[in-house]
């Protein structure tokens, strides 16, 4: 008997690596994606959303896109053009979308579906938690309508905005502690497993050369970040491995920790502060994500991809 499908809201800033995630997601068949909600993050709020409609044509899906916040909670915007180009997709020449984005505002239909789901609504976090954080303070109840958050973000250690600080968690700090204070069985795929989660430039060139058109964007948007500081061997996919998480967490390794998010410090806004590995063990809140194996994780890749 097959297992059901898990009802999930993908929220995201896309960005290169969130449109591997969607590539993947729409070919995971454990994964009922009931919507697409987009933030302001790897680039503008008008950007990412263009890229997710844009996007998810290319995939053939004429599933819902709910824009969000176009800033962080209480800070200003912080974008990351160097790595993701201006447009947030390195300027490919994708199509410019046919369908608008809906009237919906991402916290809005996140606490609808959330209510239509009866608790099993999942989210796969991989920009910045704003939409999540403004979601969780206006309605209440909603915290105890998700069953599960499964978050591309933080670090146990190390960091590649500042040197303990990852992107999604930095860019929007207040949001992502009130993720972590409100009770929501949270799953964190943060660069601790999310850099061991890469493809060489062969498995990407492997990909790439079954083409189809999705086969072609997902090498367009992976083979530039091969071979850089973090991750000598190959690209890290870090929001697919967020993706795949969901999809299939036997490919993983986790463990319960406490991590909570520094908001107040200049030089370590944005740590995501755990006791994994330390002699002050608290109440766990996440299931940190620390491990993967890495052949398995690409031959899903691969196997995933083949699917269009
Ligand atoms: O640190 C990596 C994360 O920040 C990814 O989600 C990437 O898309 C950026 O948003
Ligand atoms: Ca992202």
């Amino acid at each position: 008997m097959s297992e059901k499908k898990i009802p999930v809201i993908i929220d995201c800033d896309p960005g290169c690596d969130d449109t591997a995630a969607l590539l993947l997601a729409f070919r995971c068949p454990e994964l009922d994606i009931r919507g697409i909600t987009t933030v302001s993050g790897n680039v503008s709020l008008e950007k990412t959303t263009y890229n997710a409609l844009r996007v998810t044509e290319a995939i053939g899906s004429d599933v819902r896109v709910c824009p969000g916040a176009d800033r962080p909670m209480f800070r200003e915007p912080v974008y990351a053009p160097h790595v993701h180009g201006e447009d947030g997709l390195l300027g490919i020449g994708l199509p410019a979308p046919q369908k608008k984005a809906s009237f919906y505002k991402a916290w809005d239909f996140i606490y609808e579906e959330a209510v239509a789901q009866k608790g099993e609504l999942q989210i796969i976090a991989v920009g910045p938690l704003t939409n999540l954080g403004i979601a969780l303070a206006a309605n209440q109840d909603l915290a105890g309508m998700i069953k599960r958050i499964v978050i591309m973000g933080g670090a146990a250690a190390g960091g590649n905005v500042t040197p303990c600080a990852e992107f999604n968690i930095y860019v929007d700090p207040e949001a992502a502690d009130l993720v972590m204070r409100s009770g929501i069985p949270l799953c964190v795929c943060g660069l601790d497993v999310t850099l061991k989660a890469y493809l060489t430039a062969e498995e990407i060139a492997g990909i790439k050369a079954l083409g189809t058109p999705q086969a072609e964007l997902f090498g367009a948007v992976t083979e530039q970040n091969c071979e850089k500081i973090f991750c000598p061997e190959g690209a890290p996919l870090h929001d697919p491995a967020a993706v795949l998480f969901a999809a299939d967490e036997s490919l993983f390794t986790s463990q319960r920790c406490w991590m909570r998010v520094e908001t107040t410090g200049s030089i370590t806004r944005g740590k995501t502060v755990t006791d994994c590995y330390s002699d002050a063990q608290k109440e766990a809140n996440v299931d940190l994500v620390l491990d993967v194996d890495r052949e398995r994780f690409a031959a899903k890749v691969r196997e995933i991809m083949e699917r269009y």
